[in-house]
């Protein structure tokens, strides 16, 4: 397994081109089942949970076309066998995103029952129970869900009793072909739904409110192909910002969209952070003043985002003070903390916060990811630590950031990647 080396001390400077979002990518791809016709997606980063994606979309027959860089082509003709096995689905959860194209066009879907997660159970009752108030038959056996459709989808209100990302997505993808219409209440707003929703309606889906909490679809007979262009990953984006704050840098974010960094810009700027809007895609982020203690809560969006979580607590042992982060959305998220604490953090959890105390002087030290974004919160602990840190299992960070090591590099961070 790869690990990173990275020496301390760094400061960050320059400009870095963020790339298209993995979690608009996800849904984006599975959404090509809805039609036979080619769709050409651009700007799909080449991370790890990608190619799994697409993996999976050739295993089910589709053709998809993927040089390396440049647009993607993928086309899901008829002959589809609408199965995701085990092998694929406990390698990636969001597989679970071909339930609702799978029923909605093929009236069947036989998709592996994910797995456990590190941050958490991670369920996927919800998508299940929407599937199941559209008119589709569930059933649970060795390990698959079976859902069936014979006659159709009905478009139904199908209520979310908590706000779930993927289940909003697979819902709506099963809510474009079904008969009537469909309501989605208490629906996820974070943008990478908006995206979803914008290449859906460029196939030719009838839908509203894309965004808020309540999306209505009229459902239609069938859908044509289309291009598409990813959104930015706010989430990149949001980690290569701290990076900026911690190593007291000056960084220009290209490409990025400011206002779906709405709440961490909020935090940074509280925090002492220089953050300004140089141009509709870009933010310049500048640390160096005194860095200030500040807490934050996880939430949906457009609250603070649960994926920032880790790095925010990276940034948060350079602060003066305490600050306490709630984390309100994953169960177990804080797998992190003893990572930092062997870097000489002072951090403490109790129950679902984490309280750290700062300013501390970071030292380098041997550390393992646990996740992708814990991957990316001892990284950038790495950047200011004293010394050496080695990052094991960097197989994590791997998932969902291109090219991390290069991009750092490219800011002045000295990191290599040793194939262990
Ligand atoms: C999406 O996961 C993201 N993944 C996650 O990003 C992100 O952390 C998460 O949303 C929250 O923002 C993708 O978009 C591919 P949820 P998702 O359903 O949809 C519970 C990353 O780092 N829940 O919004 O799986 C669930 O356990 C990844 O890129 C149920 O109980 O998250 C969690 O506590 C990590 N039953 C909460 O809801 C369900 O059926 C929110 O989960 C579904 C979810």
């Amino acid at each position: 397994m790869d690990r990173f080396v990275v020496e301390g001390g760094v400061t960050l400077r320059g400009s870095v081109e963020i790339s298209g979002a993995k979690n608009s990518a996800l849904p984006v791809l599975a959404a090509c089942l809805l039609t036979e016709e080619p769709m050409t997606l651009h700007r799909i980063p080449r991370v790890k949970d990608i190619r799994t994606m697409m993996d999976l979309l050739v295993h089910m027959g589709a053709q998809v076309t993927d040089t390396g860089s440049g647009p993607v082509a993928v086309t899901a003709g008829s002959q589809l066998r609408p199965e995701a096995p085990y092998e694929v689905v406990k390698t990636m959860r969001a597989s679970s995103l071909v339930l609702g194209p799978l029923v909605g066009r093929f009236r069947r879907a036989l998709v592996s029952l994910p797995g456990g997660c590190a941050i958490g159970a991670r369920p996927i009752d919800l998508h299940m129970r929407g599937l199941e108030q559209l008119g589709a038959k569930i059933e649970q056996t060795h390990g698959y869900i079976e859902a069936t459709a014979p006659n159709g989808l009905q478009g139904a209100v199908v209520h979310f009793d908590r706000i779930t990302v993927t289940g909003t997505e697979d819902i709506l993808m099963a809510a474009v072909l079904a008969n009537g219409e469909t309501v989605i209440e208490n629906a996820a707003r974070e943008p990478e739904v908006v995206d979803l929703a914008d290449l859906l309606t460029k196939m030719g889906a009838r839908i509203e409110g894309a965004g808020t909490s309540t999306i209505r679809i009229q459902g239609v007979k069938g859908l044509r192909g289309a291009e598409h262009t990813i959104i930015a990953d706010r989430i990149e984006a949001g980690t290569f910002a701290i990076g900026a704050a911690i190593t007291r840098g000056d960084v220009e974010l290209a490409g990025c969209v400011p206002e779906h960094l709405g709440a961490l810009t909020a935090k940074l700027r509280q925090a002492g952070v220089i953050v300004t809007e140089t141009a509709p895609d870009k933010l310049r982020v500048q640390g160096g003043g005194p860095l200030r203690s500040v807490d934050i809560v996880t939430e949906e969006h457009p609250g603070f985002a649960t994926d920032l979580q880790a790095q925010y607590m990276s940034l948060m042992t350079q602060a003066e003070g305490i600050a306490i982060v709630s984390e309100r959305i994953f169960e177990n998220r804080f797998m992190h903390v003893p990572e930092l604490v062997r870097m000489s953090a002072s951090i403490r959890i109790d129950g679902r916060q984490a309280i750290v105390a700062g300013p501390r002087k970071l030292t380098g030290a041997h550390v393992m990811a646990s996740d992708l974004r814990a991957s990316a919160s001892l990284v950038l602990a790495g950047l200011v630590a004293e010394g050496e840190t080695i990052v094991d299992r960097v197989y994590h960070m791997d998932r969902g950031y291109e090219r991390i090591e290069s991009k750092l590099a490219g800011l002045g961070a000295r990191i290599r990647r040793e194939r262990s």
